[in-house]
């Protein structure tokens, strides 16, 4: 261990810390129920379908993509926007240039250009995918063209799939009467639930094992508070979870109680 390395992970005998946000791709957390969001999510884009995937903040959306991306390797080209909040122009120059074309003067030039060249990707047996992460951003102009994007669908299946996630407000946005042309052309609705108690436990352990960890190092009340206090979010979890292991280290204790979870999460808050 680097001389660089924090206190509290050689304290614990950490590898790296357990609860980074730069997890690998393949490294993901996957029990059998995000699995199915993936797979239902993969196979939609392979039926060149659009997709609406919806959840609470840090709750594991953005791993999902990222899983999804890992499983779509050949023949799909993903690109990946989470800037959602361009207007409706902006929004076009940045399809544009995800899709590698040079942005167009005019919406209608746009237009031409992406269906040509999406057209072109059929030939080449390449099927593009837009992940618009982020996407209870927004603006409705923006969803209002939306279904434009949507509609090539001259080869009886659409060229382009669009895959839009967001917090569940998206959701109630989408129903709503102005967007309902554009509800009906999401053909795969999709949400990710809250971690269940069970859940939590199984993602501490797995985080834990995969840093070199015990993966005793939470008592099972400790763990049932965590699960509490994080409302089964993810980001949350891992947040609590790194207050409560540098608390321990300070205390030069070996493991986290009930007790310490609670004292980090109401100074750290939710
Ligand atoms: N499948 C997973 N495996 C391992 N860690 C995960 C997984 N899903 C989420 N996490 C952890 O939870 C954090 C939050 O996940 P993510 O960014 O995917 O949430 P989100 O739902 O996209 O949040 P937001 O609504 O704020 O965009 C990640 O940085 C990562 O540490
Ligand atoms: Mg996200």
């Amino acid at each position: 261990m680097s001389p660089n390395t924090p206190r509290w992970l050689g304290h614990f005998r950490f590898t790296e810390p357990p609860f980074d946000k730069s997890i690998d791709d393949d490294a993901l957390w996957m029990p059998s129920s995000r699995q199915h969001v993936v797979d239902q999510l993969v196979e939609a884009v392979q039926e060149r379908q659009h997709v609406l995937l919806t959840g609470e903040p840090g709750i594991g959306k953005t791993c999902v993509l990222r899983a999804v991306r890992h499983c779509l390797q050949q023949g799909f080209r993903l690109t990946y926007c989470h800037n959602a909040t361009l207007g409706r122009r902006d929004f076009y120059r940045q399809l544009c240039l995800a899709i590698g074309l040079s942005p167009k003067a005019t919406a209608a030039a746009v237009f031409y250009a992406v269906s040509t060249h999406v057209q072109e990707l059929a030939r080449e047996q390449v099927h593009p995918v837009f992940l618009l992460d982020e996407a209870h951003l927004l603006h409705q102009d923006v969803l209002d063209h939306l279904h434009i994007v949507t509609n090539y669908e001259w080869d009886r299946a659409p060229l382009l799939s669009l895959v839009l996630v967001g917090l569940p407000d998206l959701r109630d946005r989408l129903q709503l009467r102005r967007n309902r042309s554009f509800w009906t052309r999401l053909h795969v609705r999709l949400a990710l639930a809250d971690a269940l108690p069970e859940d939590t436990v199984e993602y501490v352990q797995y985080r834990l094992k995969r840093a070199g960890g015990d993966v005793d190092l939470f008592s099972s009340d400790a763990l049932a508070m965590l699960h509490e206090a994080s409302d089964g979010h993810l980001r949350s979890i891992d947040r609590l979870a790194t207050m409560a292991l540098k608390a321990a280290a300070r205390r030069k204790l070996k493991r986290v109680d009930r007790e310490l979870v609670q004292h980090v999460a109401a100074e750290g808050g939710r």
